[in-house]
């Protein structure tokens, strides 16, 4: 086992108490794992050897991010452009089946889901789908044959050994007032999660690396100093928002794909967002359906650069920018910033 996964600490007494009162879909606390502290529900310490040892494959694709920086709208554009732009198999087989997420089983507690599956017990399709959530997505996808499609949290230095796989990797990061505000949303109306709090409380927590798989910051630069790597994709979310075609050509040639200008065209249309909230596909439906996501849950939201602005008093932005000024400072990664795309400083 990896020296990193086995030096792990325990949250503090206080503030475990403190944040088990504000998280009410956790029951069993939290760790911090290595030097870098990485934050993660409890359950984590159960399956990180599982996690570590997961056996990449050189056909594999990845994509990475830290939660809400435009994950699944990626998965989406690389399965499809991977898959010959196979939009009748994307219309009919869920994204999470296409392309698992490795860890998806770390952050439904067992406990938590049997509250879930006794609930949704009179429906056995919702009963099944509560059920499927504590299982391991590394075993299913030990089971699939190539090439296999996986979505991860895990920042580089934590997850599999993937950097030297052959695999390629698509990283997705966004600006950090705009995953704060996307993120407390999520915590708030995931029951599993079950956040309580107010978004400044929120606010001060994800600053201070305490919300799942921080830091922020670490994340994203593990990820930005790999970016050089033939088989490493960078991506901003503000590219994606910005310029969805661009991206899209991006990403086809790194995978040495190539479309005509109609086919990309039949593929934003399919990403367009009014579209994609539709699509039962990939907007998680079944996790509203079992109560999961409460119904106020906007999974697929207004995926607008800049939205942060609704949620951060004056004095909040304030204290975000010197953060970002501050963590930006011994490094060349620099969001996209024109006034409407990116616009994070
Ligand atoms: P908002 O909550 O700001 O609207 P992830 O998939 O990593 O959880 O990221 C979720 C964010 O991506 C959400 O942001 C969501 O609206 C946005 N998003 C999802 N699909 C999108 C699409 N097709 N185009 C643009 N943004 C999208």
């Amino acid at each position: 086992m990896s020296s990193q996964l086995s030096n792990y600490t325990l949250l503090g007494a206080d503030k475990t108490k403190e944040m088990l009162k504000l998280f009410k879909g956790i029951r069993t606390g939290w760790v911090q794992v290595g030097e870098k502290k990485w934050f993660f529900p409890y359950r984590y310490t159960e399956e990180a050897e599982e996690f570590y040892n997961f056996k990449p494959r050189p056909s594999d694709t990845w994509i990475i991010s830290y939660p809400r920086s435009g994950t699944t709208v990626m998965q989406e554009l690389i399965w499809l452009l991977s898959n010959n732009l196979d939009f009748e198999t994307a219309r009919k087989k869920k994204l999470a089946e296409r392309f698992p997420f490795l860890e998806r089983s770390m952050i439904n507690d067992p406990a938590v889901i049997a509250e879930f599956v006794k609930r949704n017990e009179g429906n056995l399709e919702k009963r099944a789908v509560c059920e499927s959530l504590p299982r391991p997505a590394y075993e299913v996808l030990e089971g699939l044959s190539s090439p296999r499609f996986i979505k991860t949290h895990f920042s580089l230095s934590l997850g599999p050994r993937i950097l030297d796989s052959g695999s390629k990797i698509i990283y997705i990061a966004r600006n950090p007032k705009d995953v704060v505000v996307s993120w407390y949303k999520m915590n708030k109306f995931t029951v599993t999660h079950g956040y309580i709090g107010d978004f400044p409380t929120f606010w001060n927590l994800f600053k201070n690396d305490l919300t799942h798989w921080s830091p922020y910051w670490e994340h994203v630069k593990e990820a930005w100093a790999q970016r050089n790597q033939p088989n490493f994709l960078f991506i901003f979310y503000e590219e994606l928002s910005a310029d969805l075609l661009f991206v899209c050509k991006k990403v086809a040639n790194f995978l040495g794909k190539n479309y005509s200008e109609n086919q990309l065209t039949e593929l934003l249309n399919h990403l367009n967002i009014e579209k994609f909230r539709k699509n039962p596909m990939v907007n998680l439906n079944d996790l509203y359906e079992c109560g999961i996501f409460l119904s106020s849950m906007v999974f697929i939201g207004k995926g607008k650069t800049g939205n942060w602005k609704e949620f951060f008093s004056a004095d909040m932005e304030k204290e975000a920018d010197e953060w970002i000024a501050q963590n930006l400072k011994d490094t060349d990664l620099v969001f996209p910033t024109t006034n409407t795309k990116g616009n994070c400083q």
